[in-house]
């Protein structure tokens, strides 16, 4: 049986950036309220001539520039968002084709912020099953277009920005893929959600009379859920692994609030200096934010060939993921 290992990583987000003194004049909030309570300074904003395929498309030409292959070698594209450019066709199939990608098949996967660790366990399942050698797993979201920037108690927390890993069969063992733990609750469907766009609610002047194209959430039941769930599935992946937190080279979780991150690996007993925080720069990126806290962590030095990397994450839906690989290069 072929091991899958990530052979490269890419990632893009868009020029502009919105700060927290530009959110000042938009709601009434404050850089200290916002850096205190969830340790972002700004965020990166897509320009009007962007959508989410042009940040996957960026992502994944830079990750296929690392590995120094054509897009014509991909087997599968996968794109994880919630921020398709539309709901069809798929983001994939538009990625395919600016990509020339032309053997590869693919699919959008909703999963919100646990979008990027399901789609690594997918492309993981279909390398190691022997019927796949290379298949991109993307995640890109453009949050800012479903973001109500009236209401200061989402506004302030999401960015725009996207990341590939290129999940590839390989035959060495020291490196790739070891585990995963994979949940969805769909009880927490209330919490967070956009809840119109789709057959229950098709857009209609109400609906956008009432907002409800937008964002929106219970902070903190998202935030306590978070928390419980992050803690737990990390500790029962690496208990079954029989990897202790100390052992963890990185935790790079997803990007939702300096204090989630912070809460959980303690609860954990990771030593912060292995856990990767970069949401201060990015905000919420939605799956974007577990490639671009890869590529810090890679910059930092704080990943090298073999060492043992956990990726955990908690979105809307609810859904939780975490993953253990060696990492490969
Ligand atoms: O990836 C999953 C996506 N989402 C999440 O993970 C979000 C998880 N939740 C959170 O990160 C936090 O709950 C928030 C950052 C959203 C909110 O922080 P909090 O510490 O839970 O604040 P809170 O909701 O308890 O609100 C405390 C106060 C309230 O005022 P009162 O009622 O005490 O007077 C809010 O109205 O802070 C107020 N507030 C703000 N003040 C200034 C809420 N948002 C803001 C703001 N600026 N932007």
């Amino acid at each position: 049986m072929p091991k899958a290992k990530i052979s490269a990583l890419g990632c893009y987000v868009p020029p502009q950036v919105l700060t927290n003194s530009d959110l000042e004049k938009l709601v009434q909030t404050s850089n200290q309220w916002i850096l205190e309570r969830t340790g972002i300074s700004e965020r990166h904003i897509a320009g009007p001539e962007m959508a989410t395929s042009d940040l996957a498309l960026n992502a994944a030409k830079a990750a296929l520039a690392q590995r120094g292959i054509e897009a014509s070698e991909l087997d599968a594209i996968l794109v994880c968002t919630v921020t398709p450019d539309m709901l069809f066709p798929s983001t994939a199939c538009l990625v395919q084709h600016q990509l020339g990608a032309k053997g590869a098949w693919g699919f959008d996967l909703i999963a919100a912020c646990s979008g990027f660790v399901f789609g690594l366990t997918t492309a993981a399942q279909l390398v190691i099953s022997g019927s796949h050698k290379k298949v991109l797993v993307i995640g890109a979201d453009t949050m800012s277009r479903i973001i109500d920037y009236t209401d200061r108690t989402t506004c302030i927390l999401f960015g725009d920005g996207a990341g590939a890993m290129l999940v590839e069969a390989s035959e060495d063992d020291s490196a790739g893929f070891m585990d995963f733990l994979n949940e969805i609750d769909g009880s927490g469907g209330a919490y967070l959600n956009m809840p119109a766009g789709g057959s229950r609610m098709p857009a209609s002047i109400e609906t956008v009379g009432q907002r409800m194209h937008y964002v929106h959430q219970d902070g903190q039941q998202v935030f306590k859920y978070a928390v419980r769930k992050m803690y737990e599935v990390s500790r029962d992946l690496l208990a079954r692994n029989g990897i202790a937190p100390r052992d963890l080279a990185a935790m790079i979780p997803h990007q939702a609030n300096r204090r989630i991150i912070q809460a959980t690996a303690d609860r954990l007993g990771v030593d912060p200096d292995r856990v990767m925080i970069n949401i201060g720069r990015y905000g919420n990126t939605t799956a974007g934010t577990i490639p671009l806290a890869t590529q810090d962590a890679i910059a930092a030095g704080k990943l090298k060939k073999g060492d043992v990397v956990l990726f955990v994450a908690v979105g809307a839906g609810y859904t939780v993921g975490a993953n253990l690989w060696r990492w490969a290069y």
